[in-house]
């Protein structure tokens, strides 16, 4: 959305640190300095100018200076940015690359995107637990692993905000379900917020946010954008160290200007959405005037608002905005339609998409019985391959044209769910043409793909060396936003779409090489099928942005060995997850979070639930060995070390994951993600690994004290290559 705010602007001349890109970064002193001395020249129509957005519904004039600041979704890259901006993979898959270093360099390549459109502000990481495996918006975040959410939220936001972008971890939260959201009523305890729904705003604070968003939804009864216990100085975020400011969710404010104001909200979003009958800043002025807000409630508001545009160094050299969002197809003559893409950033959408594959089966068979004789079923595909035969409608090029480019049906492949959260999908290369582009030249390729059609499908694959059939499931935003296939965001249970699971069995049944390629938002049913003995692989490429196609035939015929692992477990039974969703209750529900700390895998593992396919699993072309475990570690900090070896006949990286087991008496769950890394060895190859575990890491919530503490006893130490496949254990004593 674009927001203009009148404002003056200052000189100012200051100490700096020189960056790349010719802007400076400034400490937090400094730039609350800088912006008490900009607040004390600025009239009360300026300040109120400066928390109330426009340009939602409307662009007006002003007499600019400071200039408008401008912000836009969204996690995943531009969206309402006009054309040539890059489809990024949305955070889901990002988790699934457990890489730091990706989380990292998608956010400086969205960062770059941002600050090339003239965009302060990008309204992301969304950070919103995956309570339910059905939530319409869980892909947008990280997945159900606070730990996981929390190391993603902080490289993403130090590689957007290391180019001078603004970030702005959302939402405030907890807010885990489509239905009901302008109302509903999350009640969570202490504990729970903290661990789990607060944990990555926690480590977004840490990474120095400039923002957060607070949610449309009430929390313990009372709205996100005026709880006072989030919100407010004694909150949790203020608490916590945060100096930024907070802004609502486009029209998440549903009380007066004074009680939002009062209660710690800063900014409120879209402010002219009075023009639908919201914008509940418009009342400000007339608060302050008769006193319900003090003026240096609204001094506050404003410096926190500044603080963070002065510590990036928006104010020195930052492109002017260079598009209209209210004309994003561009005959505006605001719309120059600066093209952000660059090879760098594609390439590097395709690297995310390879390493969020992840491989759930493969069943590989070589001509002489070796492991790297010439493959004639299963992973990598050989070039000896001479028919293959590409079935389902998650093939084709996705409808370009639903939904106002907020991609609003799943109608071809899917690569990112609809929504605020989706992006610019006009340049998706769908895997039909990868497929084609790679293979035409030594195999021949029949595809059955305009539908899921039963008969058509089969018949393509009958007889063929190989099938690859593709079958996807999507989920999205409510609001304003439409309903897909009866799915009104969230999804209404966690079928595959257009009969796909049917479609996966009836080619199965007549190729006796059958590749499955799933394409989904979150876990979907597989055990009518997984184990089918004419299925000899299954990639779980979730939602892979826009270079889909190409980053499936990376990992297809090995150029890429798949390093995926799932962020989430992947089970049948939506019961085996514990949690539901809210439908049909009117007017607003009240959620209970009863569940507590035990979502997912720690449900799972505290019910003694074998998932289908674990959390932290995927398979490799190659095979790890793990050795000589090693700890170090007191109350104050742990350190782990172990040696890693590639013992199989491929080179490729392996994700070794630290599950931590808390002393019984603290009441956790007995295993918990405390660390992962991403290593690339050579066959044969072996590295001494360490991973690092902070005293906070290994603190629980003192509910009555109001701290983090660790929890005196035994603590024992779980190195595996997933939550189940436990490779070495230790323990150590704090
Ligand atoms: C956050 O900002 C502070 C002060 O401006 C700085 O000392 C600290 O290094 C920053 N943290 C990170 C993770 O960059
Ligand atoms: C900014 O102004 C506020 C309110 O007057 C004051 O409490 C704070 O100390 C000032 N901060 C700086 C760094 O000048
Ligand atoms: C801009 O400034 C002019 C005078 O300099 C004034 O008449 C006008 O009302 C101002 N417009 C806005 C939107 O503040
Ligand atoms: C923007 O992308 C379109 C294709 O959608 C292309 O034709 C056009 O040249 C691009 N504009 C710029 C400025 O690169
Ligand atoms: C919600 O209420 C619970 C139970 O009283 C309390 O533990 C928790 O701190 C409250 N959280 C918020 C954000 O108000
Ligand atoms: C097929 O692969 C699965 C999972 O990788 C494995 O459990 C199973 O033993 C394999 N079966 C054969 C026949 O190789
Ligand atoms: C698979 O089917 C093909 C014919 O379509 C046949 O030649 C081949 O022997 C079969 N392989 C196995 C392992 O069943
Ligand atoms: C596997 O595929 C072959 C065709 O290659 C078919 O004859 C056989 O029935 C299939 N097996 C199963 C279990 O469906
Ligand atoms: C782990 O901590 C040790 C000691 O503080 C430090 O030397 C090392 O660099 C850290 N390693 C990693 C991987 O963070």
């Amino acid at each position: 959305m674009v927001s203009s705010r009148a404002v003056v602007l200052l000189v100012f001349c200051l100490c700096t640190i020189p960056k790349s890109l010719g802007f400076v970064e400034r400490s937090w002193a400094e730039a609350i300095a800088l912006a008490n001395e900009t607040v004390n020249l600025m009239t009360l129509d300026e300040k109120i100018g400066m928390v109330r957005g426009v340009g939602q519904f409307s662009i007006s004039g002003t007499n600019i200076t400071i200039p408008p600041l401008c912000f836009n979704d969204g996690p995943a890259g531009i969206r309402l940015g006009g054309s040539n901006v890059t489809g990024f993979p949305p955070a889901i898959n990002v988790a699934a690359t457990f890489n730091r270093d990706l989380m990292y360099s998608r956010g400086v390549a969205i960062g770059e995107e941002f600050r090339g459109k003239g965009i302060h502000v990008y309204l992301g990481p969304a950070v919103d637990i995956m309570r339910n495996p059905k939530a319409g918006r869980a892909w947008e975040g990280f997945g159900p692993d606070p730990y996981l959410g929390g190391e993603g939220a902080y490289q993403t936001i130090m590689g957007v905000q290391s180019v001078g972008v603004s970030a702005c971890t959302k939402h405030l939260g907890p807010y885990n379900q489509e239905h009901w959201r302008y109302g509903l009523n999350a009640e969570v305890d202490d504990r729970t917020f903290r661990e789990l729904y607060w944990w990555p705003f926690m480590k977004s604070v840490e990474a120095n946010v400039s923002a957060l968003m607070c949610a449309y939804n009430e929390v313990n009864g009372t709205s996100s954008c005026h709880n006072a216990a989030l919100i407010g100085d004694e909150g949790y975020l203020r608490t916590e160290g945060f100096q930024g400011f907070v802004v609502s969710d486009w029209g998440a404010t549903h009380d007066s200007a004074a009680d939002n104001a009062n209660a710690g909200l800063d900014m409120e979003q879209p402010g002219d959405w009075i023009l639908i009958g919201g914008g509940v800043y418009s009342g400000l002025e007339a608060a302050v005037d008769d006193g319900q807000v003090t003026e240096a409630r609204l001094n506050q508001m404003v410096t926190r608002i500044l603080t963070p545009w002065l510590r990036l160094g928006q104010d020195q050299g930052y492109p002017d905005i260079n598009f209209n969002a209210q004309d994003p197809d561009g005959t505006d003559s605001l719309n120059l339609n600066v093209n952000v893409r660059t090879d760098a950033h594609t390439a590097l959408v395709r690297q995310i998409g390879s390493a969020s594959a992840v491989l759930l089966k493969n069943n590989r068979t070589t001509t002489d019985g070796t492991a790297t004789g010439t493959t004639i079923r299963g992973l990598p595909l050989s070039k000896d391959i001479k028919t293959i035969a590409v079935v389902g409608q998650d093939a084709q090029q996705l409808n370009l044209d639903c939904g106002g480019g907020l991609n609003e049906c799943n109608d071809g492949t899917m690569v990112i769910g609809w929504g605020s959260g989706s992006n610019n999908v006009e340049f998706t290369v769908p895997p039909i043409d990868a497929i084609t582009d790679f293979a035409q030249g030594f195999a021949t390729i029949s595809s059955d793909i305009t539908s899921n059609d039963l008969t058509g499908g089969p018949a393509v694959a009958e007889g063929k060396d190989l099938a690859i059939v593709f079958a996807n499931a999507m989920s999205g935003e409510l609001g304003f936003y439409n309903i897909v296939d009866g799915n009104e965001g969230d999804r209404n249970d966690l079928n595959l779409w257009w009969k796909g699971g049917s479609l996966i069995e009836d080619v199965a049944a007549v190729c006796n090489n059958t590749v499955v390629v799933i394409h989904s938002v979150g876990p979907v049913p597989m055990s009518s099928w997984n184990n089918h003995p004419n299925i000899t692989a299954i990639i779980y490429a979730g939602a892979p942005g826009e270079q889909t196609g190409p980053s499936l035939v990376d990992v297809l015929w090995g150029a890429v060995n798949p390093s995926g692992r799932l962020p989430f477990s992947i089970d049948d039974d939506e019961a085996s997850y514990g949690t539901t969703i809210v439908y049909g209750i009117d007017p607003f529900p009240v959620l209970d979070y009863t569940e507590g700390l035990f979502l997912d895998y720690r449900y799972m593992d505290s019910q003694g639930i074998t998932p289908v396919y674990e959390f932290g699993y995927g398979l490799s072309y190659t095979t790890f060995a793990y050795s000589s475990l090693s700890i170090e570690a007191s109350a104050s900090s742990g350190s782990v070390s172990f040696i890693l070896t590639n013992t199989g006949s491929f080179d490729g990286t392996e994700i070794p994951q630290l599950y931590l087991g808390f002393p019984s008496s603290a009441g956790e769950p007995d295993k918990v993600l405390r660390g992962f890394d991403n290593v690339f060895l050579a066959s044969g190859a072996k590295q001494t690994v360490t991973i690092n575990i902070s005293q906070k890491e290994m603190s629980i919530w003192d509910v009555v004290n109001q701290e983090w503490v660790v929890p005196s006893g035994t603590f024992n130490v779980y190195i595996g290559a997933s939550i189940s496949d436990i490779r070495l254990t230790g323990s150590f004593t704090a």
